[in-house]
This record gives C-alpha cells, sequence and structure tokens, in this order.
C-alpha cells in the first residue's frame, strides 16, 4: 500500500464526504466561472491541509468529527487553492498540478478574479455557519499570507535577505496555513485552549518543513507537476542559495548576487548558480534544517496516547519530507 493510501485509512470516510462538499462550495451562476472551478476540481492535489484538519481532529477528540471540522477543511483547502491560483499570476508559472495554471489557459485577469472569487467563497462559508472563532483563525493566515509573500517580492528587489528573514517569509506564506489547518481541527472538537495552541505549534513546524522542501525541489530537476528550477529567475533567494551567499568568498558572493541580479534570466548562467549552490552543500544545510523542524513536530505528537490517528499524523509528518511531488 502507497504511504498516502495508509495515512488516509483512519479518516477514508471524512475525506469522501469532504470532497463532495469542497465541490458543492465553489458552484455559481457564472457560467465560465463554473468551467474553471470544475478544471480546478478535476486536478485536485495532495489534498495534505485536509487530512491535517481530520488527523488533528480525530487525535484530539479520540475520533469525532463534527460539521466544523467539515466547515473548516473546506474553508482551508478553497483559501489554499485560491492562493495558489494568485500564486502563479505572481511567480508568472504557467503549471499547476502537472496542467496548465489557470492563468495559462485564461490569462491574469480571470486568475485574479477566481482567486478572489474563491477566498470570499471560503469567508463566507464561515460567516453563513456564524463560525467566527474559525473565522479568526482563517482570516490571521490569509493576512499572514499576503504578508509572506509581499516580504518576499521586496527581498528579491533588494536582494539582503538573511537566513532569519527567509524563515519569517515561510512562517507567513506557508506554515501559517497549516497551522490553522490544526489549530482548527482541534478547535472543532476541544474548548482547551492549550491543546488548540499546541497542535498551531505542530502545524507550524510541519508547515516551515513543508516550504523547506518545495524550495527544494526547485533545485531539483525532477517532474513534480509544476515548473522547476525558477526561483532564480524570479530573484527568490532560498534557504540553500542563502546559506551558500554566507559561506562563500568575497569574489563568489558577487558574482552570485550579479547572477541573480543582472542574470537571472540568462538559463545557462542560472545553471551555474545552481550547480555552485550544490557543490557548497546548500542542499545539504537546507535539508538539514527541515529535519529539525520535522524532529521537533514529532516531538509534540509524542505526548499524546498511541492510536491509529496518532500514527496517521506521524506517517504524515515523514510524508511531508519525503515526498516527490
Ligand atoms: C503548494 O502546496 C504551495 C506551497 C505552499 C509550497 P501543495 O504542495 O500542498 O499543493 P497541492 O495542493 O498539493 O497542489
Ligand atoms: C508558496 O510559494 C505559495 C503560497 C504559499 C501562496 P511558492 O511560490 O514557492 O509555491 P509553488 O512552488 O509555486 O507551489
Ligand atoms: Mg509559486
Ligand atoms: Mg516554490
Amino acid at each position: 500500500m502507497k504511504v498516502v493510501e495508509q495515512i488516509k485509512l483512519p479518516i477514508i470516510e471524512e475525506m469522501e464526504i469532504f470532497e463532495q462538499k469542497f465541490s458543492e462550495s465553489m458552484t455559481s451562476k457564472v457560467a465560465l466561472l463554473n468551467r474553471i472551478t470544475h478544471y480546478i476540481v478535476n486536478r485536485k492535489g495532495k489534498q495534505m491541509r485536509p487530512m491535517f484538519v481530520f488527523l488533528v481532529a480525530k487525535m484530539v477528540s479520540g475520533g469525532g468529527v463534527n460539521e466544523c471540522t467539515y466547515r473548516g477543511a473546506s474553508v482551508i483547502e478553497l483559501i489554499h487553492t485560491a492562493t495558489l491560483v494568485h500564486d502563479d499570476v505572481v511567480d508568472d508559472s504557467n503549471q499547476r498540478r502537472g496542467f496548465f495554471s489557470i492563468n495559462a489557459l485564461w490569462k491574469n485577469k480571470i486568475a485574479v478574479l477566481v482567486g478572489d472569487y474563491l477566498l470570499s467563497k471560503g469567508l463566507l462559508l464561515l460567516i453563513d455557519s456564524g463560525d467566527f472563532d474559525l473565522l479568526r483563525i482563517i482570516s490571521v493566515a490569509v493576512r499572514e499570507m499576503s504578508e509572506g509573500e509581499l516580504l518576499q517580492i521586496e527581498k528579491a528587489r533588494n536582494l539582503d535577505i538573511t537566513e532569519e528573514i527567509y524563515y519569517e517569509i515561510i512562517r507567513q506564506k506557508t506554515a501559517t496555513l497549516i497551522a490553522a489547518c490544526c489549530a482548527l481541527g482541534a478547535r472543532s472538537v476541544t474548548s482547551d485552549f492549550d491543546k488548540v495552541k499546541q497542535m498551531k505549534k505542530f502545524g507550524e513546524l510541519i508547515g516551515m518543513a513543508f516550504q523547506i522542501k518545495d524550495d527544494l525541489f526547485d533545485y531539483g530537476d525532477t517532474a513534480i507537476g509544476k515548473p522547476t528550477g525558477i526561483d532564480i529567475k524570479e530573484q527568490k533567494m532560498t534557504l540553500p542559495l542563502i546559506y551558500t551567499l554566507n559561506h562563500c568568498t568575497k569574489e563568489k558572493k558577487k558574482w552570485l548576487i550579479n547572477s541573480v541580479k543582472n542574470h537571472n534570466k540568462d538559463k545557462k548562467r542560472v545553471k551555474k548558480v545552481i550547480e555552485f549552490v550544490k557543490i557548497s552543500g546548500g542542499l545539504e544545510y537546507a535539508i538539514k534544517i527541515m529535519h529539525q523542524y520535522k524532529d521537533e513536530a514529532l516531538s509534540i505528537l509524542s505526548e499524546y496516547p498511541d492510536s491509529d490517528y496518532k500514527s496517521s499524523l506521524e506517517l504524515m509528518v515523514h510524508y511531508v519530507i519525503d515526498r516527490k511531488k
């Protein structure tokens, strides 16, 4: 059995119901919008965020979920999808989940509006049901994601990113939403705020490892369903490059900065930069940090009594850093 199937075993029913609800949550009276949302639903991603919502809820409650858990899962996946649609406009990327991105097929104008539509649908779902607790968790995550993407652009312009700022960027743009998954999964089944807080921390740690893994993919050339090698082109400096900049000679540093600043569209030059990062140990360093986050996340889980849900979450933590796409 594949790892993902094994992880899903204790939440198989919930994931099926979720998919139905998720797909319904997008419907609109506008035919063009329906065409596009169909396209999105038929090319689903790994659905790791809803999986976190259900697994955390079931681990914390000892097996129960409720309407609030389902709503939380749908809202998170709606928001996640909205940010991906926008992110591909921002990153000028033409591929997502192995197919053309929305902007590649329908152009930026439409992609921006579809992203807004999905975002508003997510927030309305919570307002209509009066889930103001969840609404706050989600709204904070959305604000942080926008700030994270903007901080990233600011740093790409000045090329003055430090390791600390990199962690702040990925915490905001990626870890916050995964933290929200775990927090709301817990919140949907308990009023024990210490537990909710602890699960939020757990999600944040996973989210950090998750984005470091995503940034490592960009240095590889295996097919992951989206373009690789585009971060430097977009002047996005991620951990492998930041480490290399801080551990090379002055001359090399000048060459690296000049490459990213003035030759980032030159494929040959970018390839050379990638090679240099590789021989400088940039990837190994990022992998080491990723494992530190993973271990910290696992240590939070170890405080919970053994159950199928906990085992699945442990597998999920390993999957975050071992996954092939
Ligand atoms: C991609 O997230 C965006 C990042 C935060 C790196 P996923 O890798 O979870 O995307 P899908 O939903 O599986 O396509
Ligand atoms: C993550 O950033 C996307 C968001 C959190 C919005 P990336 O730009 O690195 O994600 P991918 O690689 O395009 O999925
Ligand atoms: Mg992107
Ligand atoms: Mg990326």
